[in-house]
């Protein structure tokens, strides 16, 4: 006999799920409604500002930061294909479709520009390259989208947001509302698919998953420590950068949590990473002496949350601003 009692719920998983298929089905579409011609846009700023001019050394610091990231939209075209093959629902691969063509465009504008700046881009560093190639090596999709919606593009977004507010170069800060536009958007497919994708999960799967994603954000950061000297060249302070990226991965989360609402609110991970951020980046601030053992100690007090992190410190700073 048809067991009424189980119809609500039934009702509001199908409702639930027919409304993440429509939103990753409007990535495309938004995708489509949405999309620039990378020559045309290009060609007008330089029109407008005229071609990129900076001192030689805050050139040279650009274009070495700026690369990194031409390689890493190279990284996300590669992500994004392998995307598209591996994901079976039309929904979603219609999301993971339209990225492939939006992670080409950002591609060889990236390149043009850089062409512009004229200086020759070098090769990925080890720890850049090592948060690509996880991302791309692995054959795990929760661990893809991981490693590609939710960290490479936040970080993408991160440095995007910051260099344009500081308007370093005007041909640069006017492209990136163009990128940031389009990441944003990439973002929404790992936000859809990947709580679902953990909830079906085993505990030890779950732990794989974290393990995966602590090696990726210490790869991050340091990679951001790696760039730390370029980033001062250019004006930008390696905590603000932390400070943007962590308030972004919290309103993430926050949209993640309001469909599963069984999403951690501060996972382990989450600790022990804002730990190692005191680590490397000390609260104590740029150029100030801190001994090896107090910066052990005071990263550890981040981890048990005794101590305010990069976030707390600058959401605080906000606040009395
Ligand atoms: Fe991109
Ligand atoms: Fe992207």
């Amino acid at each position: 006999m048809f067991d009424s009692s189980r119809a609500p719920l039934g009702h509001e998983v199908a409702d639930r799920e027919a409304r993440r298929a429509r939103r990753l089905e409007s990535i495309y579409h938004v995708g489509q409604a949405r999309i620039w011609d990378g020559r045309e846009v290009l060609a007008d700023l330089v029109k407008q500002h005229g071609k990129p001019r900076l001192p030689d050394r805050e050139r040279r610091a650009l274009s070495r930061i700026f690369s990194i990231i031409m390689w890493g939209e190279l990284a996300a075209w590669k992500i994004s294909a392998q995307l598209t093959d591996q994901l079976v629902e039309l929904e979603p691969k219609l999301a993971a479709a339209s990225q492939v063509h939006d992670e080409a465009r950002h591609f060889y504008v990236m390149h043009d520009y850089l062409a512009l700046l004229g200086h020759a881009p070098p090769p990925m560093d080890f720890w850049s390259r090592r948060v690509v190639e996880m991302t791309l090596g692995t054959d795990n999709l929760t661990k893809k989208l991981l490693g590609m919606q939710l960290t490479i593009e936040t970080i993408a977004l991160t440095l995007f947001q910051h260099v344009r507010e500081l308007r370093v170069e005007p041909v640069l800060a006017d492209l990136l509302p163009y990128y940031e536009r389009d990441e944003a958007r990439h973002v929404g497919l790992g936000t859809q698919l990947v709580p679902a994708l953990m909830a079906e999960m085993s505990i030890p799967e779950k732990i794989g998953i974290a393990l995966f994603q602590l090696e990726l954000l210490a790869s991050s950061v340091f990679s951001l420590k790696a760039m730390e000297p370029d980033l001062l060249t250019i004006g930008v302070d390696p905590r603000d950068i932390l400070a943007i990226g962590f308030r972004k991965q919290m309103e993430i989360h926050k949209s993640m949590r309001e469909d599963f609402p069984a999403w951690p609110d501060d996972p382990p991970v989450n600790k022990l990473f804002h730990g190692l951020c005191e680590l490397l980046f000390p609260s104590s601030g740029q150029g100030v002496k801190v001994p090896a053992a107090t910066r052990v100690a005071n990263a550890m007090a981040v981890v048990r949350r005794t101590r305010e992190g990069v976030l707390e410190i600058a959401e605080r700073e906000r606040a009395s601003a």
